[in-house]
């Protein structure tokens, strides 16, 4: 059965709905939109649609396999997000609290128009551990897995992967869209292109700084990866660019820094940016991000984004769509860049 083939089919779909959650609302609404599209086509096709995501790290989740621990933590729950993902879904959702089940199967057996929000799947154990008899009882109440987070697709997990090895399975409109981006900086940028990389943990940052290297021009790097890598005396070669100004003792690039930077990106063609500069959160510190979405924005370059915080920044300065493509994936995205495998794709192509 392929993708195109669903007309009537009860899926179960994989979206990432890891997102903020403060007073009842959540923080940031692009993770929820993102799974718009694949949504609207599922329902224009008469399927019966429950949706699994993760929120966080529960750490009641950490027991056993198969079986539920009964210590939900209700700051886990993804029934926090309902109200909102119904408004930017534009759908009627029904939560089940829990993602296996006989909950789940009744609710999708009386399931008229709506569509359905299942419980964390991390409240088990066996979704991270990958547990094949936890997949079993995810898929079978269902026709058909579509995987749609490009965000957790880096993660070898039962709601991932597992589901994908039991039922006939595709990749989701915005996971092909996420590839089909991806693949364009990855493999085909045009030249001068050049990588912004901030944040914070050098270590995780370091397999894509590499892969920059190879393949692009500049590498500018920011953010507290900066100061670590400049502690640790890291050698890069010339096409990485550290920072040799940094304002009150780190917390942001320096102004001369930031106008090496800014040039850079004026004369780019294509960009790929991930991780803050500087310590946004505090305005004081903001000010290297911010310019340096402005530079990006006025530049003539094919403009990708991704990352929890940076899309933090585009949303404070309402650029969410004035950058060619915003990424839903964080640590996905260096992933991918980076050249590790994605196992939640992976699996998709066998
Ligand atoms: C993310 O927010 O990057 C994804 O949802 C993955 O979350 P995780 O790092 O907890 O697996």
């Amino acid at each position: 059965m392929q993708f195109e083939d669903l007309a009537n089919k009860k899926v179960i779909l994989r979206v990432d709905f890891n997102v903020a959650v403060e007073a009842g609302h959540v923080k940031e609404t692009f993770k929820l939109a993102a799974a718009k599209e694949t949504l609207d086509y599922l329902l224009a096709r008469n399927c019966k649609v429950a949706m699994i995501s993760h929120l966080g790290r529960p750490s009641s989740a950490k027991a056993t396999a198969g079986e539920p621990d009964g210590k939900v933590d209700s700051a886990f729950s993804l029934k926090q997000v309902v109200a909102d993902a119904e408004i930017i879904l534009g759908r009627k959702i029904i939560f089940v609290s829990d993602c296996i089940g006989e909950k789940v199967s009744t609710a999708l057996e009386g399931l008229g128009e709506e569509v359905l929000l299942l419980e964390n799947v991390r409240f088990y154990a066996g979704d991270e551990k990958n547990d094949a008899e936890f997949a079993r009882k995810m898929a079978e109440n269902f026709d058909f897995f579509v995987n749609d987070a490009f965000s957790a697709s880096h993660r070898d997990h039962a709601s991932v992967t597992g589901l994908a090895k039991i039922l006939p399975s595709a990749a989701g409109l915005r996971l092909q869209e996420e590839i089909a981006e991806m693949t364009i900086v990855k493999d085909h940028p045009i030249a001068p292109a050049v990588a912004i990389i901030g944040g914070a943990k050098i270590e995780t940052k370091i397999p894509v700084i590499k892969f920059f290297e190879e393949k692009y021009d500049h590498i500018l790097v920011g953010g507290k990866i900066a100061n670590e890598a400049i502690e640790q005396k890291m050698i890069f070669s010339d096409k990485v660019v550290l920072p040799t100004d940094f304002v009150d003792g780190g917390l942001d690039i320096g102004p001369a820094t930031l106008e090496k930077f800014k040039a850079i990106i004026a004369e780019a063609k294509t960009i790929v940016w991930n991780g803050p500069t500087g310590k946004f959160e505090d305005e004081r510190y903001a000010v290297s991000s911010n310019e340096i979405l402005a530079a990006a924005i006025d530049s003539q370059a094919f403009v990708l984004v991704g990352g929890g915080e940076t899309l933090e920044i585009l949303e404070s300065n309402h650029a969410m769509d004035k950058v060619s493509f915003v990424s839903t994936g964080g640590g996905a995205m260096l992933d991918y860049l980076g050249g590790a495998e994605m196992p939640g794709i992976e699996v998709l192509r066998k």
